[in-house]
């Protein structure tokens, strides 16, 4: 799905803008993954993984979401530069297509600016408008009050855990928690 453009205005007074990427764009998506892999343990995404991605990867992966009636792939743009990218796929199968889950990940620098805020509103916004859709799903990792917070702020309530879901380099073991908005 493509999305129209979303002016926005960050917390430092800035202007940003949600939009989708063209697949020309996917070197600028390879590097905002990768540099928000190594910032933070709270995605599922490792840099130990890095081999699995290439830039081939990602333009396939913005062709196939830009085509797709039932995903959107949307980045935060600030001084024309990709600093985090949002999505949203609905489930298309008799029994759950109700149903629709979302992710988030911005580059460190741009955090606590509003961006999160912003891309969660469009993204209920866009399930909100998709019939038949009664409900957005997520997951965080456990310790990441960030997202808790901006979670909990738009309505998100935990409805699960699974236990030691992710494995650290150094051996943590951390919970994973599902959460659930009904529209
Ligand atoms: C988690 C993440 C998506 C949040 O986005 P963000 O743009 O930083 O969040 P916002 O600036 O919109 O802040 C949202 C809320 O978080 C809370 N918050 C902000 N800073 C916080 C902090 N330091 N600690 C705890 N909560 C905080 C506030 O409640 C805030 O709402 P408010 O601005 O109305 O007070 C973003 O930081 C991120 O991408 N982090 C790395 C990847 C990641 O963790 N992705 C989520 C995987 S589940």
């Amino acid at each position: 799905m493509i999305i129209e453009p979303i002016p926005i205005r960050l917390k430092d007074g800035r202007e940003a803008v949600l939009r989708c990427l063209t697949p020309e764009e996917a070197p600028a998506l390879f590097e905002s993954f990768l540099r928000c892999a190594e910032e933070t343990h709270f995605l599922y995404v490792d840099p130990m993984d890095r081999d699995k991605y290439s830039v081939d990867g990602e333009r396939g992966f913005l062709e196939e979401y830009n085509s797709s009636e039932s995903a959107a792939l949307i980045g935060c743009f600030v001084d024309g530069r990709l600093v985090g990218t949002c999505d949203i796929t609905f489930k298309t199968d008799f029994k759950s297509r109700h149903r629709g889950g979302v992710g988030i990940a911005i580059q460190r620098e741009f955090w606590s600016l509003g961006i999160g805020t912003a891309m969660l509103q469009t993204l209920i916004s866009i399930a909100r408008s998709r019939q038949g859709v009664t409900q957005l799903e997520l997951d965080f990792i456990e310790g990441n009050s960030r997202a808790r917070a901006l979670y909990e702020k738009m309505g998100f309530r935990i409805c699960g855990v699974i236990p030691d879901a992710i494995r650290l380099s150094d051996g943590t073991l951390l919970n994973e928690y599902m959460m659930i908005l009904k529209l």
